[in-house]
């Protein structure tokens, strides 16, 4: 696997790959097995294997988690290798944003309810980076996790608003024995908290969002609403203690 951490250095050792198939997975690291999902998909679908690592500051809200997000690279390089990734791609912030940086790519009403009510801006930063990681990349296809599901709705129109070529897949949500999503935010929980945490994917298992409330009491609930994305989704956010968690389950279709 080759580290690579300039824009002009990816497009170099992708030149040659361009004659068969790229797929590229989008992270912000911290890999569990969520994300390896997504690396043994793309790496089962595509001839050449591209992973970003890239924790974007400006998907990130003031007063949100950018700096003490968990970052392991490391730990990142050893995964992403044992999935036989071929190039790992984990620029500095201003490879990406350098100063005088001023394009940002808004998709307007996806981006508005559920995380972008509490989130504000969050998907403007999403959207960016995954165009930007697109263009750079120009990759066939894609991989993202339906864990995130407005995530993926978003960048789904903004592939047909912007006329992109490029298949998008989206796998489904890994989860740990006890039925939580696995999530790089999961570390910020102590063992008291991961007890509570467990009500979220109970609750999102009812699969009713008056009966998910009802569970989810006590808890600091942000939203549990069915949202209208492709399939429908029953997602809720939550806090517990000082972490923001959030999880769907697929309410038509397979997951
Ligand atoms: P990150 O949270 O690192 O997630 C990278 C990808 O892994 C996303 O597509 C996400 O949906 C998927 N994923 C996370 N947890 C998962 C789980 N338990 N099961 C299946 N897939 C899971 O999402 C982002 O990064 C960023 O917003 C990004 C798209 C990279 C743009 O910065």
């Amino acid at each position: 696997m080759r580290v690579v951490r300039t824009i002009a250095d990816l497009r170099a050792e992708l030149a040659s790959a361009r004659a068969g198939s790229i797929g590229l997975v989008p992270t912000m690291g911290a890999f569990h097995e969520g994300h390896v999902s997504l690396f043994r998909a793309a790496r089962a679908e595509c001839d050449t294997v591209v992973v970003s690592l890239f924790v974007n500051p400006a998907q990130f809200g003031a007063g949100e988690d950018l700096a003490r997000y968990p970052r392991d690279e490391a730990g990142d390089r050893r995964l992403a290798e044992q999935a036989r990734v071929d190039v790992l791609f984990a620029p500095a912030a201003e490879e990406l944003y350098p100063p005088g940086y001023q394009t940002w790519v808004e998709v307007e009403e996806l981006s508005r309810p559920l995380e972008g009510v509490h989130r504000p801006g969050h998907f403007r930063g999403v959207a960016t980076v995954c165009l930007k990681l697109f263009t750079i990349v120009r990759p066939n296809r894609a991989y993202f996790g339906q864990k995130d599901a407005q995530q993926v709705a978003v960048v789904r129109q903004m592939l047909r608003d912007l006329h992109l070529e490029l298949e998008l897949r989206v796998l489904p949500t890994v989860r740990d024995a006890d039925g939580l999503a696995l999530s790089s935010r999961n570390a910020y929980l102590s063992e008291e908290e991961r007890e509570r945490a467990r009500a979220l994917p109970r609750a999102l298992a009812t699969r009713d969002p008056a009966r998910a409330r009802a569970l989810l009491d006590g808890l600091e609930v942000e939203y549990v609403e069915v949202a209208d994305f492709d399939p429908r989704v029953l997602a809720a956010a939550v806090r517990v203690g000082s972490t923001r968690l959030i999880d769907n389950v697929t309410l038509e279709g397979d997951e």
